[in-house]
């Protein structure tokens, strides 16, 4: 590695952050571009082509790749899913799900959205090594959850392990872009780490997983009161799901327009 003093502040944190080791200063602004997720969480770093080949994308967008792939599978199903629906996964990764999401869904109804690049390269590679090229998943890469580039509407969308890496600013950008791009009985599962309270300060120890979480720093918590001020705030309805039995206790919301 290059002197640890030249790196820039983004690379310096996401090191700490991800473990993932560091890059020079020249090498982190051309690769990270000075991401929006940089002092958020571990997402401004892009992964290198020999990290995808050595399948570290799986770890990086949490691991438990099998288990929490199934799991958000299943449970769109169990809430409705069928194969002729389009479905939008916002902050999609390196498809955990999004690999079981394109084998369920007719061709062409899988639509994913995310702020990191290597993520999406590492889920094209995923999709092939999977035999599922054939079924053209949508994917694109973006910081502002600009999913009226699909030119689509959508009847699920759904974000896993995203708002529990985010501030509410910009969960409150995402739902008021999701709500342009929901048809009209179209539905938004989310999850979340819970806090008993609203403005809950003190960290909290999520069981089971162990998971701490924090009211201002990655990884996040928010009270259901928060939750629906911020559905307020982007002219959605917010339904609490609650347990849908994830094994580092992330609970379920689901966001729909008004009736
Ligand atoms: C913990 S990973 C989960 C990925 C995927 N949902 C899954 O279940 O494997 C969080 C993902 O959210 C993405 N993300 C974070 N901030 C984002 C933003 N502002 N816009 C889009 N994606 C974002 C990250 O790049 C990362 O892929």
């Amino acid at each position: 590695m290059d002197d640890p003093d030249e790196l820039c502040f983004c690379a310096k944190r996401t090191t700490e952050f991800s473990g993932l080791g560091g890059w020079s200063l020249g090498d982190c602004l051309q690769r990270c571009k000075m991401s929006t997720m940089n002092g958020i969480n571990a997402y401004g770093k892009e992964l290198s082509n020999e990290q995808i080949k050595n399948k570290e994308h799986r770890d990086f967008v949490g691991g438990l790749w099998d288990e929490i792939g199934k799991l958000q599978m299943d449970f769109l199903i169990k809430s409705g899913l069928k194969p002729h629906h389009k479905l939008l996964d916002i902050g999609c990764g390196s498809l955990r799900g999004g690999i079981h999401y394109v084998k369920y869904l007719r061709e062409g109804n899988y639509f994913g959205l995310d702020i990191n690049d290597s993520l999406i390269k590492a889920g094209k590679i995923e999709i092939e090594e999977a035999g599922l090229s054939n079924k053209n998943p949508n994917l694109i890469v973006d910081d502002k959850f600009s999913f009226d580039l699909f030119g689509s509407k959508f009847d699920f969308m759904v974000s896993i392990s995203v708002f529990t890496h985010l501030p509410i600013n910009i969960i409150v950008r995402c739902l008021s872009k999701a709500r342009e791009s929901l048809t009209q009985n179209g539905i938004y599962y989310s999850t979340f780490f819970q806090a008993p309270t609203s403005c809950h300060l003190k960290p909290i120890k999520q069981i089971p997983g162990g998971v701490f979480t924090n009211y201002d720093s990655d990884p996040f918590h928010y009270s259901i009161e928060e939750l629906a001020i911020m559905a307020k705030l982007a002219n959605l309805e917010v339904n609490i799901i609650g347990d849908w039995e994830h094994p580092r206790n992330q609970k379920m919301a689901a966001f729909s327009l008004p009736k």
